[in-house]
């Protein structure tokens, strides 16, 4: 294995890209599916609210809830700042008299400006999962995804101000969580999971209506392109595809959802979002893993990973226009615009290979291909990753910079754009499993938070996001969240 250092400077040196200057205005993937119209704004809320604290809320304190004592045992002595009623003799539930109390003395506990740093939130919950240090009860909610601490999370955040008109835009981080069933959603402001949608079995891609009123999430359990409320994750509607679904993409107008079909032969599945059905199947070279809509919204690409292609598809005719074949399977991609919008490269990360090759947009060509520093001692071998050394790849929002995932170096890096030169990385958090040596944490996908200040990285084989400075390469926050999250996006409501 070669030299890190040495790799930097063949790095610098094949990276140097001839031809014209280009003023990349790059769209990344996160900030082509911002809204723009004006949309809800989930940081919008009234006083908590007492019915739902009734009905939803206070009987979690008297649930039996398996490995913990009941908060009811110990909340009822009288010098607890959390205090409940002792219930009337015979009886199982408080009188609405008695909730009342107890609701006047679980409000003390919450805070209106900052919801999520609320005690009634903190207090109870592990440290490890973004809890205070010590509770006399213990670790009653081992992680933010636990079913009791999300219902009374959204009842917390209920209680928060309004925000004032004007007020910079709301962003929101999502994340699918592979090999669960669930779909964490992270507020870059306090680096805590504010909202975990529940109910899809192994979600795989995401996208957003532009206006943020809807989630598209494609379920690979059911074959479906799930259509849910954003607001409260209700899924409204279930849309049948041809087969099981991979990667899914949205056009900037927010009429077409495309949705890549893993099944052989392959097809991009069209799903017209005003009569949420399928509309067309277009078939393209290889089974599709992931799938994009190139930011000026013009073209849609495919990437198969049997075929070793990725297909270029004309989103005016729906016929298929062009296609690169690289000598391996292809996996993520992300694109680099000129100044007037329209894509002039494509990056294209492949399996067994530490790096990614270039493609000209206007040539159909690849005409680079660049190799990430290699450690000397890389990672892989025993997460079981050494075809896939490389995954995750994204243009920062204003397209000054490119960044890209490695497993072999557990690190992320960060390249200027349009030169290509290497600028740093940082290093991601280890694993480390009982009775082994320490491993990746196999960083899977990317994605941008307000500004493209800070850099979101899935990280599935640690169970977290990690959030990095996007200047100083440092670790800022470290989001638990649920099982193998891999697809992470950027969701801002205006
Ligand atoms: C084994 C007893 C015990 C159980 C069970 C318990 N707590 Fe506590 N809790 C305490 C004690 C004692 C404190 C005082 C501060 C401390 O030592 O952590 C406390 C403190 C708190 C606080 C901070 C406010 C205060 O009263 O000081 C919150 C909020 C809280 N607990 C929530 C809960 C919730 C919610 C549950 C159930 C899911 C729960 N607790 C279960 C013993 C318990």
């Amino acid at each position: 294995m070669k030299n890190f250092k040495k790799m930097k400077w063949t790095l610098l040196a094949t990276a140097v890209v001839s031809g014209v200057f280009l003023c990349a205005r790059a769209v990344s993937q996160s900030e082509s599916s911002a809204p723009r119209q004006s949309g809800a704004d989930s940081a919008q809320a009234i006083a908590p609210d007492f019915a739902t604290y009734r009905a939803k809320v206070e009987p979690i304190f008297l649930k039996e809830r398996s490995g913990h004592a009941r908060c009811y045992g110990c909340h009822t002595l009288s010098n607890r700042v959390f205090h409940l009623e002792t219930l009337t003799r015979g009886s199982a539930e408080w009188t609405p008299e008695q909730s009342k109390r107890n609701y006047e003395s679980v409000i003390r506990l919450i805070d209106e400006e900052q919801p999520a740093t609320s005690k009634l939130l903190l207090h109870p919950l592990a440290p490890e999962a973004g809890g205070e240090a010590f509770h006399s009860g213990g670790r009653q909610f081992a992680s933010q995804s636990d079913p009791d601490w999300v219902t009374i999370a959204d009842w917390v955040r209920g209680a928060g101000h309004p925000a004032t008109p004007g007020s910079s835009p709301t962003t929101r981080i999502y994340v699918t969580n592979s090999a669960g069933d669930t779909i964490d959603v992270i507020d870059p402001a306090t680096n805590q999971v504010v909202q975990v949608i529940h109910g899809i079995e192994l979600p795989h891609g995401i996208a957003f209506a532009p206006d943020g009123s809807r989630i598209y999430v494609s379920n690979e359990s059911e074959s479906v392109l799930d259509v849910l409320d954003r607001k409260s994750g209700e899924i409204l509607k279930k849309v049948a595809l041809t087969n099981r679904p991979n990667n899914i993409a949205i056009t900037p107008d927010g009429k077409r959802v495309l949705v890549g079909i893993r099944a052989q032969p392959g097809f991009i599945d069209i799903v017209d979002t005003d009569t949420t059905t399928k509309t067309k199947s277009i078939p393209v070279n290889g089974s599709v893993h992931n799938l994009y809509v190139t930011p000026d919204g013009k073209f849609a690409v495919s990437g198969s990973i049997e075929n070793k292609a990725a297909t270029v598809v004309d989103l005016q005719t729906d016929q298929v226009v062009w296609g690169v074949k690289f000598d391996h399977a292809v996996r993520p991609m992300t694109f680099e615009t000129n100044r007037d919008g329209s894509t002039h490269r494509m990056f294209v990360q492949l399996s067994n290979f530490h790096g990614f090759a270039v493609v000209d947009f206007a040539k159909h060509a690849e005409v680079a291909r660049i190799h990430l520093p290699t450690p000397p001692i890389g990672f892989g071998t025993a997460e079981g990753r050494t075809a896939t050394p490389s995954h995750g790849i994204a243009v920062s929002p204003n397209g000054d910079s490119l960044w890209v995932n490695s497993t072999v170096a557990n690190a992320t890096f960060k390249y200027s754009l349009p030169d290509l030169k290497l600028i740093g990385h940082a290093q991601l958090p280890l694993v480390y499993p009982i009775g082994h040596p320490p491993t990746s944490c196999v960083p899977d996908w990317i994605t941008f938070g307000p500004g493209g200040k800070t850099v979101y990285l899935s990280n599935s084989a640690a169970g977290s996001v990690s959030v990095i400075d996007a200047s100083t390469f440092k670790q800022i926050a470290l989001v638990p969240v649920g099982e193998v999250p891999k697809r992470i996006s950027t969701l801002v409501l205006r």
